[in-house]
C-alpha cells in the first residue's frame, strides 16, 4: 500500500485526477470503477477540465459505478447516477454504451444485482477503482456487518450513512434506506485501487481502516489485503499517520 499525504483537497484531487489519466493514457479502452460523493467531485472537475483542453480521451474508455440509491430515478438530482452525468460523464466523450451504474428503479433486486455482476464479469477486471471512505468505513455501500459481502447486492444502509447523506437532501425522511452496491469481493479483484480521502472528520476512520484489525466491521480494512492499492489522504484525513 502506497500512502501519498498531500496538502490539502485540491492536491488531492489534482494527484487522484492524474493516476486516472494515466491509466486512460496507458489503455485507452481501461476499465474504470467510479464513486460518487464529495470526495471526488474535485477529481472529477480536473479531469473534465484536462478534456476539454484536448489532455485526456474517453472515447474508448469504459466505467462501472460502486452503487446506486434504491428507488431514485437516474434524473432525480441526488442519484448517483445524476451525480455522474453532472460532475463527469456529460462533459466527456465517453461513449453511452461504456457507462455502466445500478439501475436503482429496478424493483427486482436479485435480477438487478444478478445483471450488475454479469456487467461486471463481462467487463474483465476493473483496472483501476476509485474509492472514497465513509465514516463508519463503508467502501461503496457495502456497510459494517459480520461478513465480506461478495457479490452485487441490496443493502439496508446503516444510521450513520443514512445521517451523513442527508445535508443533500431536504430532510434526513428523503434519504433512501436501501442501496444497491458492488460487492467487496468485485471491488478486491480491481488490479489497483486508489482511495482518496480529505478532511479531520476522516482521520479516525482512515487510521481504522489502515492500521486496524481487517474486519467486515470496517469494510474497508480489507484493502489491507490488496496488493496495489494507493491512498491519497490530506493533512488532515491522514494526521493519524
Ligand atoms: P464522501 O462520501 O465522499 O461524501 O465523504 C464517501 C463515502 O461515503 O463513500
Amino acid at each position: 500500500m502506497r500512502i501519498i499525504k498531500v496538502k490539502n483537497y485540491d492536491e488531492m484531487s489534482l494527484n487522484a485526477a492524474r493516476i486516472i489519466c494515466g491509466h486512460i493514457a496507458l489503455k485507452p479502452n481501461c476499465v474504470l470503477g467510479l464513486a460518487t460523493g464529495s470526495t471526488p467531485i474535485g477529481t472529477y472537475a480536473n479531469l473534465v477540465k484536462w478534456y476539454k483542453e484536448g489532455g485526456v480521451d474517453f472515447s474508448e474508455t469504459r466505467t462501472v459505478n460502486l452503487d446506486e440509491y434504491f428507488g431514485i430515478s437516474p434524473d432525480n438530482e441526488n442519484s448517483y447516477s445524476y451525480f455522474m452525468y453532472n460532475h463527469l460523464l456529460n462533459h466527456v466523450n465517453i461513449k453511452a454504451e461504456n457507462i455502466n451504474i445500478p439501475n436503482g428503479m429496478s424493483h427486482d433486486t436479485e435480477t438487478e444485482c444478478e445483471r450488475y455482476d454479469r456487467v461486471l464479469d463481462q467487463l474483465g477486471s476493473i483496472d483501476l477503482q476509485l474509492l472514497g471512505i465513509g465514516h463508519n468505513g463503508h467502501v461503496g455501500f457495502n456497510e459494517p456487518s459480520d461478513i465480506f459481502v461478495k457479490k452485487t447486492h441490496a443493502i439496508e444502509l446503516s444510521k450513520s450513512t443514512i445521517k451523513a447523506n442527508s445535508r443533500l437532501f431536504n430532510h434526513i425522511d428523503e434519504v433512501p434506506t436501501r442501496a444497491f452496491t458492488m460487492g467487496m469481493q468485485s471491488i478486491m479483484k480491481s488490479k489497483e485501487i486508489l482511495l482518496i480521502a480529505s478532511g479531520q472528520d476522516k482521520a479516525d476512520i482512515m487510521y481504522e481502516a489502515l492500521c486496524g484489525p481487517i474486519t467486515p466491521q470496517v469494510p474497508a480494512s480489507a484493502l489491507q489485503l490488496h496488493q496495489n492499492v494507493i491512498v491519497i489522504g490530506d493533512e488532515a484525513a491522514l494526521s493519524k499517520f
